[in-house]
């Protein structure tokens, strides 16, 4: 039986012309996010499995179905990050940051959670995210979803829409999550069986389910911005009156509560119609994490975009990657081994001082024919031939491939030829 080579289901090799796809939109996101003041962390693929359990919370989808933990040879818990932020926090409290400091991350790669794929849902999918830790300010949160629109913008990206919404903070949720209970208990018997649980568990968790009946009770619950206690209530204000002063155009999205436990006041998601029936292209809020060895609990603000899904986005509205010929410059070498290491030496020359592009040097010794045919191929605009008798002369034949023009160089001359 022949060997399978596909990869894994949800997972994907990338070839060009999609990696340099992907390049264009990391560039944006360093230049971009650059400009707020954000620098890049990497942080390992794996971490304990409790850095997730404890930042995530227990309850949530990503914890109990998601993740993919294993033991490892010394017995370890052990977990492929299913998002950045709590590994950007761990390493946060690693290095120690000063009470009052601030810290602006952006961060990507690669996150793991072992979900059903479909079109934009993957099982290896790559994030690029931000955070911003030690800021308790509203207008943060405005300037992060407005930097995220402006990433958009930078990237060509128009018709998406910007969901906002609050969870309050802690102090808020009993007397939200009372009113959520007395408006769901009527209908328990209409509910999905998950549902039911969250019912006890988690009852926000009913306003996130995507199931047809749920849904639709859900649209009819109590608002959570109008059950937030007073201060909260200013705080969500001061994020509207930001993202107004930054002219970013927003909807209040009043059952938007997220799947993750750690987020308090602000919640975001931006959505796009080209992306089908999994639309966030990326998602955010603000969050309180306690870091191991401290009593207070440290805020930030942050957003993580999926990579798949902006390519999706960005291939329906018909960008396409610049194409990249596999050669710029071509050396044909016909003859024996002396000539075929002049071409060799030739290519280093050119390569080393950057001349000539992407340089490919034919070492297969056939006829002119199939060497200019593989030249050809390759979408070089230059073609350099060398033969023996070129070679016993010190020169080289210079083929301009669009202009079908042809010189003769000395060889000694030949960087002259890149350098008009
Ligand atoms: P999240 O909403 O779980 O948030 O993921 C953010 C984005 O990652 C989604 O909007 C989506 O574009 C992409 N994404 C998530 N799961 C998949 C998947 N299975 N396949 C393809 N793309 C996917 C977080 O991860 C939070 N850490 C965001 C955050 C940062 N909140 C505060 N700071």
């Amino acid at each position: 039986m022949a060997a399978n080579t596909e990869p894994l289901p949800g997972t994907s090799d990338l070839w060009e012309p999609e990696v340099t796809a992907w390049r264009e939109i990391e560039d944006a996101a360093r230049e971009i996010f650059g400009r707020y003041g954000y620098t890049e962390l990497r942080t390992p693929i794996f971490e304990r499995t409790d850095v997730f359990v404890r930042n995530l919370g227990d309850q949530t989808d990503v914890v109990q179905k998601e993740m993919y933990t294993f033991n490892d040879r010394g017995g370890r818990s052990l977990t492929l990050r299913p998002e950045g932020t709590a590994s950007v926090m761990r390493a946060i409290a690693n290095k120690g940051l000063a009470t009052g400091e601030e810290c602006r991350v952006l961060y990507m790669g690669p996150m793991f959670r072992g979900e059903r794929p479909a079109a934009g849902r993957r099982r290896q999918f790559h994030q690029i995210g931000c955070e911003a830790v030690g800021c308790n300010s509203p207008w943060m949160d405005a300037e992060v979803i407005a930097m995220y629109t402006h990433f958009l913008k930078a990237l060509g990206i128009e018709g998406s829409r910007v969901l906002v919404n609050s969870r309050g903070l802690p102090a808020d949720r009993p007397a939200i999550a009372q009113a959520l209970q007395d408006y769901f208990r009527p209908h328990l018997d209409e509910m999905c069986e998950d549902c039911r649980r969250r019912f006890e568990s988690n009852v926000w968790r009913i306003l996130d389910c995507k199931q047809p009946a749920c849904h639709a009770l859900a649209e009819g619950a109590p608002k959570i911005v109008d059950m937030l206690s007073p201060d909260s209530r200013a705080f969500f204000d001061r994020v509207c009156d930001g993202l107004n002063a930054l002219g970013v155009e927003f909807e209040l999205a009043p059952r938007l509560v997220r799947g993750l436990d750690y987020y308090v006041h602000t919640v975001f998601e931006i959505t796009h119609n080209a992306l089908g029936g999994q639309d966030a292209v990326a998602g955010g809020g603000r969050y309180q994490i306690t870091l191991p060895g401290s009593n207070t609990p440290i805020e930030g603000i942050g957003f993580a975009t999926g990579m798949e899904r902006l390519l999706m986005i960005r291939e329906a509205l018909g960008h396409k990657p610049a194409e990249q010929p596999a050669a710029d410059t071509y050396i044909v070498a016909l003859g024996g081994d002396d000539v075929i290491s002049a071409g060799l030496k030739v290519a280093g020359q050119l390569r080393a001082q950057g001349l000539g592009g992407r340089v490919h040097a034919d070492f297969t010794g056939r006829s002119m024919k199939a060497q200019m045919r593989s030249a050809n191929r390759s979408g070089a605009s230059r073609v350099l031939i060398l033969g023996e008798n070129e070679l016993a002369s010190g020169a080289i034949v210079c083929k301009d491939m669009a202009g079908g023009t042809q010189e003769t160089l000395p060889l000694a001359q030949i960087e002259s030829l890149f350098k008009k």
